[in-house]
């Protein structure tokens, strides 16, 4: 009888795992709106409805003006995610402008949460991503054209032009989360161990720190 029974639950189990669509994106909202409280002190996976709403919730000015590029990457990403545009919350969306300095980058980074889709304002960009199997599909696109970076895969803008340039970015996730790849490894609070990374880098330990003095 019981054996019976774990066969009917396991056969049950694969018919889910098989007629469950894939979620490739944020889950689902489960009802309207739920502009996000950013000050509640309730912690749960996303963020908790405010009470009072007006349209200036579902509103974002802060696109219009590029964002200040004079850093070490020479690119700076102004998001409109649920924290800066807290409209989004449960809607599985968000967007960012990003600009790029002459010869400046977005470097090497992940969304975690996300798949992003940019459209070129301004300037030429060497655009890129690289898949778990370590293959990289990169391409040169100038204002008006379109490139798609997958979900969790690593991938780079690099302006290639002489003047600035400019992409807006939308993503299916209203928090995609980003992980730089040199930042994550190399100014990680507390720090990642120096032999660790010379083991995976192939290099000395004094390399390595040299890397690091770069991101204090
Ligand atoms: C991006 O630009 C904004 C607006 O000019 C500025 O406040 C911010 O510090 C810049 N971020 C970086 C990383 O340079």
């Amino acid at each position: 009888m019981a054996r019976i029974q774990l066969s009917a639950i396991a056969a049950f189990a694969v018919f889910l795992a098989l007629a469950a669509p894939s979620i490739a994106g944020d889950p689902d909202m489960l009802q309207d709106v739920c502009v996000a409280d950013l000050k509640s002190s309730i912690k749960l996976n996303g963020f908790p409805c405010k009470a009072e709403i007006t349209a200036d919730d579902f509103f974002f000015a802060g696109l219009k003006k590029p964002g200040n590029t004079n850093n070490p990457a020479g690119s700076n990403v102004t998001a409109a995610n649920v924290q800066s545009f807290s409209g989004v919350n449960t809607l599985g969306v968000s967007m960012a402008r990003i600009d790029y300095a002459p010869g400046g980058q977005n470097p090497p980074h992940t969304h975690p949460r996300a798949t992003e889709i940019i459209f070129v304002l301004d300037g030429v960009l060497e655009v890129g991503f690289i898949t778990t199997a370590n293959k990289l599909f990169t391409k040169t696109i100038t204002v008006g054209d379109v490139f798609v970076f997958p979900r969790g895969l690593v991938h780079f803008q690099q302006n290639r032009g002489h003047v600035p340039a400019s992409v807006i970015a939308g993503f299916n996730s209203q928090l995609q989360g980003t992980q730089a790849i040199a930042t994550t490894l190399f100014a990680a609070a507390p720090p990642v161990p120096s032999d660790v990374l010379a083991k995976a880098f192939r290099v000395g330990t004094e390399e390595i720190d040299a890397v690091k003095a770069k991101f204090q």
